[in-house]
């Protein structure tokens, strides 16, 4: 039976438990270069100290504009690679495995002049309308996902996470209420995802799995639901996505549609419709910080990882405290040996 210590293989990603650091900006490049500081190094590695078995770096911009705000993080150019392979580096010595979340803001581009999208309909009455990308500037930006990678891969990550959720640009595409194109990116709203998918794949080692995280159903009044997302995943299965990353909405005002994340554990029937329907392995995200909630998910076979945001940025150790009140197992630095005393080794 597995738990949430089971270990987890998929290709050559080998975990030590199946606990993972969801993305969470953490808008701390004060000097607006996006290049990782130490806020980032500190945040990191103290939760690979902490026992997570896969850290997934926050969203990571493949250009200036791409950034929610000036102070997230890049990977639009070389000098962005030493910052983050220290990072990765030092996660490793503690255990744990890296991925990154390589995205693009679009129109949710706050202090972008002038954000792009595939269509000019703005996020809201407040922000600002964007620019529709030229068909030429599309197979630019599939190109500048493709250098992102490649140039995660050179820093040393173990696994490269595309950000298609939240209403940030592959979702954009996606969506009908956003991508209003009459070009070839508009007649398959799923080519510019599509395109990404195998442009990143074709930087990747051959083992090594891409994750993509996707809204499994939007918010808004008249956004998709979760028929249409499957559908849309199965192309992006097709194309070459391994694993896939289940959260929902970010596409807009949520009051009409519901307001989501009420309760504990509200994303998991998504993840396992996904992991039933598209036979594929997924993460499941969303309030399941209790230990013993998080370990039924795995138990239930709902989900393949568990990922854990919030409860994380309250608790670094979060993983090793699951581990005692689950009587579980688990890697610890010998220095902190003393405050788990019931953790078996
Ligand atoms: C401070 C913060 C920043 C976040 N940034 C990102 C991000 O960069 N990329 C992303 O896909 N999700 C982001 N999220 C969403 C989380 O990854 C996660 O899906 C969400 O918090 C729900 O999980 P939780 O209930 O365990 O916190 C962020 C969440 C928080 C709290």
């Amino acid at each position: 039976m597995k738990d949430l210590f089971t270990p987890y293989e998929m290709m050559d990603l080998k975990l030590k438990n199946r606990v993972v650091m969801p993305p969470m900006c953490q808008y701390s490049v004060h000097n607006k270069d996006g290049i990782a500081t130490d806020w980032h190094y500190m945040h990191y590695v103290s939760r690979a100290v902490g026992g997570a078995g896969l850290i997934i770096i926050e969203m990571t911009d493949v250009e200036p504009d791409g950034r929610i705000s000036d102070y997230d993080l890049g990977i639009w150019s070389d000098e962005h690679i030493p910052a983050l392979a220290r990072i990765v580096e030092a996660c490793h010595s503690y255990g744990a495995k890296v991925g990154i979340q390589i995205a693009h803001a679009g129109r949710k581009a706050e202090d972008a002049a002038v954000p792009v999208a595939p269509s000019a309909v703005a996020f809201n009455s407040n922000s600002k309308t964007p620019r529709e990308l030229t068909t030429s500037e599309v197979k630019e930006m599939v190109e500048k996902f493709r250098l992102g990678v490649s140039r995660a891969i050179r820093a040393g990550v173990d696994v490269i996470e595309l950000h298609g959720a939240h209403g940030y640009l592959i979702h954009q595409f996606h969506s009908p209420l956003t991508n209003l194109r009459t070009d070839e990116y508009g007649q398959d709203l799923t080519l510019f995802g599509k395109e990404v998918i195998q442009a990143a794949k074709g930087e990747m080692p051959e083992g090594m799995p891409l994750i993509l995280r996707i809204s499994a159903k939007e918010y808004v009044e008249g956004g998709y639901g979760i028929n249409e997302s499957l559908t849309f995943s199965k192309a992006y299965k097709e194309a070459g996505a391994d694993i896939f990353h289940i959260s929902a909405g970010g596409e807009g005002a949520i009051a009409a549609a519901g307001q989501p994340g009420t309760h504990a554990a509200y994303q998991v029937p998504l993840a396992r419709e996904f992991k039933q329907n598209l036979n594929v392995p997924v993460i499941a995200v969303g309030r399941l910080d209790e230990p013993v909630l998080a370990n039924s998910v795995i138990g239930n076979e709902e989900a393949d990882l568990v990922a854990v945001g919030r409860g994380m940025l309250r608790n670094p150790y979060w993983t090793l405290e699951a581990a005692v009140q689950l009587n579980k197992e688990a890697d610890i630095p010998k220095q902190y040996g003393l405050g788990f005393p019931r953790i078996k080794r």
